[in-house]
């Protein structure tokens, strides 16, 4: 199965950024955590990150080409680019979004994704465990 795991906006700069809410891995630390979860769960997973929202979208476009599904945490971008659900939506695969932080149980702008309907699976406020969820999540689906 193959899963891509898009990142988006200022998730480049994890680890140095609000580690109190986001965590102190790095970027390439939870990456290199999601491709071991990945080869334990048989999935075959590419990891990207972009702080430009046409690259993401273009991201999601290159996902509709022989990728079984994805995990997204788009950043900020959840709470306002329907730029970003149409393209999801485009891809047509089964979804699972992640938040590192509790989304839910922050600002009140946090609280809105535009990905709602849209996913399969969702996680929020688990750190790094919640792409190891959602990709169990995917790989069942297979
Ligand atoms: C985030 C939550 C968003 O609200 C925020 O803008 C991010 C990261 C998270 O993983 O908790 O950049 O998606």
């Amino acid at each position: 199965m193959r899963i891509d795991v898009l990142n988006g906006v200022n998730l480049d700069v994890l680890g140095r950024r609000e580690p109190a809410v986001y965590g102190s891995l790095s970027l390439g630390e939870l990456e290199s955590q999601i491709y071991r979860w990945a080869a334990d769960l048989e999935c075959n997973v590419r990891c990207r990150q972009t702080n430009h929202e046409g690259e993401y979208v273009e991201m999601c476009h290159d996902a509709a080409d022989g990728v079984d599904a994805l995990v997204v945490n788009p950043g900020a971008w959840t709470h306002y680019s329907w730029a970003i659900r149409d393209a999801l939506e485009y891809v047509g695969r089964p979804l699972a979004e992640v938040h590192l932080s509790n989304v839910d149980d922050r600002e009140q702008w946090r609280r809105h994704s535009v990905l709602d309907g849209l996913v399969a699976f969702r996680v929020v406020g688990k750190g790094a465990e919640g792409y190891r969820e959602a990709l169990a999540f995917l790989a069942q689906t297979r």
